[in-house]
């Protein structure tokens, strides 16, 4: 990096400031000062992009592109895993505008303290730092590589939060109490053992995934010894998986879809509803239950002919995407007709006004049960038992 690029770094991270207020994404000072003083090239000093035919190149933040890139509103592909499955993405420099939406969320003050599960690059860690203080701000990530670089790198700006190496699903016990829990990754159930770690009042800001692409932002205050409760923020947000350990996540099993052996019918619900509104795919994913798998299939030069979906138990539906008069063709498979179970959460959807994800919220209580409700507590939607 040239000396003036370094210098131009100011200039750029003014301007993503500028850029976060004008799209309403950042209000308060406090967090405009730390996006403006924190260099994020120095924590992302290179990332990936991948290309049509799905492998990667590494660009550097050095080059005018990459300083332009790292400065705007981007979500940066920073560590991959090479595994049977294929590359995987490990870690990412999460979009700018939803860690500074986190950030005015999780409501924190002069003197509280934070911790962070999903260090990364260190990125988010410093703007809390600048903002808190180091002795405030705790982070902890799977992988002991990113760890020990985020340390670095945050040392040579002068910053030194505690980072730790583990499994941040167990929290910090050693530092708690924290007034505050973030995390950067998305959490299949909350941990209690965050709760454990917040005092009364304290909050816990997650995206919440219980299957595949299903869930959002929850932020959660503790209420007493046995209930943390809270709305789901209305910005819709998607982290990758924790990890239980370092690499990659194991691939959900194979589903062979056997048509020979299937059901034919016609459903008026578009399809591409569980991904384009993915309210009702979180509702339908509390019916269809864990390990969810879905893709595109029939590939033909206008694109895929139809999606799919399959659950462990061996079903699985295939709808095409091309209705005529409005229909679509339903095929499934297997012991459970899974196409019913998302007409089902369409349905209900609808009938309640088709609410975003603001309308909707969380109790979970010390037996590991988690309620979602709409508007309000006892108005339950699902539940996902212990
Ligand atoms: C979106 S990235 C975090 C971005 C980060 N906050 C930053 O500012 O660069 C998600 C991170 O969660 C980490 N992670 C995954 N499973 C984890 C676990 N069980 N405990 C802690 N971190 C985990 C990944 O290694 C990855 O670095």
């Amino acid at each position: 990096m040239t000396t003036t690029m370094a210098q131009d770094w100011r200039a750029h991270a003014r301007r993503l400031a500028d850029d976060l207020e004008r799209a309403g994404k950042l209000t308060d000072p406090r967090w405009r000062d730390a996006i403006r003083a924190v260099p994020r090239h120095h924590l992302v000093p290179s990332y990936h992009r991948q290309n049509a035919d799905g492998s990667w190149w590494r660009i550097s933040s050095g080059t005018a592109e990459g300083l332009a890139e790292v400065y705007s509103n981007t979500v940066l592909i920073t560590a991959l895993a090479d595994g049977p499955t294929g590359t995987t993405v490990l870690s990412s420099s999460t979009q700018p505008s939803l860690m500074t939406r986190m950030l005015e969320a999780l409501d924190v003050r002069a003197g509280m303290r934070v911790l962070e599960i999903g260090t990364g690059t260190g990125y988010n860690a410093a703007l809390l730092a600048h903002r808190l203080g180091d002795e405030h701000v705790f982070s902890v990530d799977v992988e002991p590589e990113l760890v020990e670089l985020a340390r670095q790198r945050l040392a040579v700006l002068g910053h030194h939060p505690t980072l730790v190496a583990g499994d941040g699903a167990a929290g910090l016990p050693e530092h708690a109490p924290f007034d505050r829990i973030i995390a950067t990754c998305a959490v299949p159930r909350v941990p209690w053992t965050w709760v454990e770690q917040v005092p009364p009042g304290g909050v816990i800001l997650t995206d919440l995934k219980p299957a595949l692409g299903a869930g959002s932002l929850v932020r959660l205050t503790r209420i007493d010894s046995d209930r943390a409760e809270g709305h789901f923020d209305p910005t819709y947000a998607a982290f990758l998986d924790l990890r239980q350990q370092p690499g990659g996540n194991p691939a959900a099993g194979r589903v062979d879809r056997d048509h020979h052996h299937a059901e034919h019918r016609i459903t008026a619900v578009d399809p591409r509803t569980p991904w384009t509104s993915l309210v009702v795919w979180f509702l339908a994913s509390f019916g269809l239950g864990p390990g969810i798998s879905y893709g595109y299939a029939g590939c033909s030069p206008d694109g895929p002919r139809s999606t799919w979906i399959a659950t462990p138990d061996g079903s699985w539906a295939e709808i095409s995407l091309v209705a005529d008069d409005g229909q679509h063709q339903v095929t499934e498979g297997g012991p459970r007709r899974l196409w019913s179970i998302v007409e089902d959460a369409h349905r209900r959807w609808r009938d309640w006004g088709e609410p975003a994800w603001g309308r909707f919220g969380l109790t979970v209580t010390s037996d590991g049960s988690h309620t979602v409700w709409l508007d309000e507590p006892g108005h339950t939607v699902a539940v996902l038992a212990r």
